[in-house]
């Protein structure tokens, strides 16, 4: 069965009813989770080899030019070391923003400050780091041609803008407008695992055990890197400590570990130091943005423009999707969304969580809690008269849409109705304190993903596919749709995960994961229902499955293990059906917080916050609950310290590590409240869910912004909105 036999006619809506289980959904704990805090969860450089080499990365120490001369002879001398490489395939290979879509690359070439030029192998990992260090590069410096700041002149259009109406008409004869121009910096995905590979070659054959997010893309990539076929290429990712984008694609350690293997004929192992994760594997592009609103005296939006610009590395061609909520979010007949790119000599630009999105509703949200006070309308009404019944310009109508309800469930909780109208009315001691709100939304896409199942002879259920758990609950919840179908207790299923020998999986990302994946094993186990029913002569449709027993009206309960004489082994595939382009699909929430701010410093301290989403069927609330938690927090610390700050002179990155790259910790978030609002999308996919991995950082930022302002009366609209800015 494949998906487009079943998604466009959305006849699936009440397949996960047939059992009563009720384990979809469920809050269970992500079965991994004891392995990964005792220590015994095996991450990618932790893999010990027999005989395993250590290689230590090296750097540009120019912004742009040419390698001209590496000088390997003093280094080779140093002890234990092995070999210094470079060769013409290794090492260039940027770590992209779309998986697969690697630019034309000279290997010669240094495009950005502290690429990954070279690899120095050695015995041990500090005979390594001491030769790398050590090692002597001639280089020919072009750093005088590059360009370090974005410049608005020469950036080209990263797509074609959308226009309607006379937007300039509109906007004069609005009764209120607001014309803003905002900042957002540029942020590293910083997951807690570093980047890290461990390759072993066996004749042709590449084993690599590596931190990735998509395996079947990571195959075909790292194949194409090291010029084999991709037959030959096995990659191993169980656990990954996270991704956000990071690891999308591959990057340098993975190919320099493969090349040094090969060369070296003995497994050789590439950690990536923290600083190097963030100097070399890439970030999220900084913004500049322009959001013009206009509406009439009863607040309804007839002027809506998001202008965004955006950078990159010169021939790169991701560029960071500024407006794509724009696209569908609000109303305003008279339009114009327009992102244009240009071309910057730092760290190349890709995807970080929820690109697009993150860093354009932060600054929509200002715009429009700007415009809610100009028309004197609550900042939630104003939100909810702009729902738009299609999609502006498209026609397109909406699957389930619960910005309303969430915006209304997150108020009650919250207590919006204590919130001051105006600026500076409450204060404690020297504290200001405000509230905020904002809207969160997030395009939904489907996956194209397999998964195989397999209900033993003795009623276990085994779920196999490539697809990666970033710390997201894939294992938990992949079990959990098999168990639900199968009607096996969860305790007899096992997740097995993140070896490419597996079927396709959807992979980590865009948060697509749970919902593909989890579609292909719904399918995989409607195949294996079929040949249950067949066994116990009932129509498939007719089959009852829980607690191990099967039956159906009129056929007395049976243990399921009774109908099956062998293991029975099915594979699901989905893929995305037309109806996508039909039916706009994406996630919504609501974002209620309030500050604190202190009167003399300036600092800003959160106090408490609450989201409320809705985003599809639930697939288990404890995990869905922590990505929207790890969201907010992410959205926290884009609105007050999370800012990449680059060196002018040289492109350079000045706040390599997380002890100057400023990340929310436990102290800085005392009080946050997740509402899930349960709902069936019967047009996302066959389980009725959709992605909610990224949907918690879209808009965060902006509710913490409205509050700053609620507290305080200070207007800003440059990202983070640090002490000195408030002052
Ligand atoms: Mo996500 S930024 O597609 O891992």
């Amino acid at each position: 069965m494949t998906m487009s036999d079943t998604y466009d006619t959305p006849d699936t809506r009440d397949m996960l009813d047939r059992t009563r289980q009720g384990v979809i959904g469920k809050p269970l704990d992500r079965p991994e989770g004891p392995l990964k805090v005792a220590g015994t969860a095996t991450y990618a450089a932790e893999y010990a080899r027999e005989n395993c080499a250590e290689g230590v990365l090296v750097g540009a120490t120019i912004s742009t030019g040419r390698v001209r001369k590496i000088n390997r002879d003093v280094v080779m001398a140093m002890p234990g070391v092995l070999g210094v490489y470079s060769s013409e395939r290794m090492l260039r290979r940027a770590a992209q923003g779309t998986a697969g879509e690697a630019p034309e690359q000279d290997v010669s070439k240094v495009d950005f400050p502290m690429q990954p030029v070279a690899l120095v192998v050695a015995e041990t990992f500090e005979q390594a780091t001491n030769a790398a260090k050590a090692l002597d590069i001639e280089y020919e410096d072009q750093s005088g041609d590059a360009q370090f700041l974005p410049d608005a002149a020469d950036a080209e259009p990263a797509a074609d803008p959308i226009k309607a109406g006379d937007l300039d008409k509109a906007m004069r004869d609005a009764a209120h407008s607001v014309d803003l121009t905002f900042t957002t910096p540029g942020h590293a995905s910083a997951a807690m695992e570093p980047h890290a590979a461990v390759a072993e070659w066996n004749g042709k054959d590449l084993t690599l055990w590596g931190s990735l997010q998509m395996l079947t893309y990571n195959v075909a990539e790292l194949a194409d890197s090291l010029g084999i076929d991709p037959k030959h290429v096995h990659l191993l990712s169980p656990y990954v400590g996270g991704g956000f984008g990071s690891k999308l694609g591959i990057s340098h350690e993975a190919v320099a570990a493969a090349i040094a293997a090969k060369e070296l004929g003995r497994p050789v192992r590439v950690v990536m130091s923290r600083q190097q994760v963030f100097q070399s594997i890439m970030r999220r592009s900084e913004t500049e943005q322009r959001i013009r609103l206009g509406c009439g005296h009863d607040g309804r939006l007839t002027a809506f423009a998001h202008e965004a610009l955006v950078s990159n590395l010169p021939g790169e061609s991701f560029s960071e999707p500024v407006t794509q909520a724009s696209e569908f979010l609000y109303a305003g007949e008279n339009r114009l969304l327009a992102v244009r790119k240009s071309d910057i000599t730092r760290l190349t630009a890709g995807s970080v969580r929820a690109p697009g999105e993150a860093v354009g509703m932060q600054a929509l949200e200002v715009a429009m809690d700007e415009l809610a006070e100009a028309t004197g309308i609550d900042p939630v009404e104003l939100r909810k008269r702009n729902l738009p019944d299609e999609v502006p310009g498209e026609g397109t109508p909406y699957s389930s849409r619960r910005l309303v309800e969430a915006l209304d469930a997150g108020a009650a909780a919250f207590g919006w109705d204590k919130r001051s109208a105006t600026p500076c009315a409450r204060r404690e001691g020297e504290w200001w304190i405000g509230m905020g709100v904002a809207s969160a939304a997030r395009v939904n896409i489907l996956a194209k993903a397999e998964a195989r199942v397999t209900l033993t002879a003795n009623g276990h259920v085994v779920v196999e596919t490539d697809h990666t758990d970033i710390g997201t609950g894939s294992y938990a919840i992949l079990g959990q749709v098999a168990a639900e179908m199968l009607g096996q207790p969860i305790e007899r299923t096992t997740v097995r995960l993140g070896d490419s020998r597996l079927p396709s999986g959807a992979g980590s990302g865009g948060s697509w994961g749970a919902s593909s994946t989890g579609s292909a094993v719904f399918l995989a186990c409607e195949a294996i229902r079929a040949t249950l029913a067949q066994a116990l002569g009932c129509a498939s449709d007719d089959l009852l499955l829980q607690d191990g027993k099967a039956w159906a009206e009129g056929v007395e309960p049976r243990p399921v293990t009774d109908l099956l004489s062998e293991d029975l082994t099915r594979t699901g595939k989905i893929e995305p059906g037309k109806l996508m382009e039909k039916v706009n699909q994406s996630t919504y929430g609501a974002f209620f917080c309030e500050v604190a701010v202190n009167a003399f410093t300036g600092e800003t301290r959160l106090r408490r916050m609450t989201g409320a989403f809705g985003f599809g069927r639930v697939l288990n609330a404890k995990t869905a609950r922590s990505q929207c938690l790890g969201g907010m927090v992410w959205g926290i610390g884009s609105a007050l310290t999370e800012e990449l700050s680059f060196d002018s002179r040289d492109g350079h990155l000045v706040n390599h590590d997380l002890a100057e790259y400023h990340v929310p910790v436990h102290a800085d978030i005392p009080d946050m409240e997740v509402i899930l609002l349960e709902e069936r999308d019967p047009h996302a996919s066959p389980i009725q869910a959709k992605g909610v991995g990224e949907l918690g950082i879209c808009g965060a930022a902006g509710a913490v912004a409205n509050a700053i302002y609620n507290a305080c009366g200070v207007r800003l609209h440059d990202f983070p909105m640090t002490p000195d800015k408030l002052l």
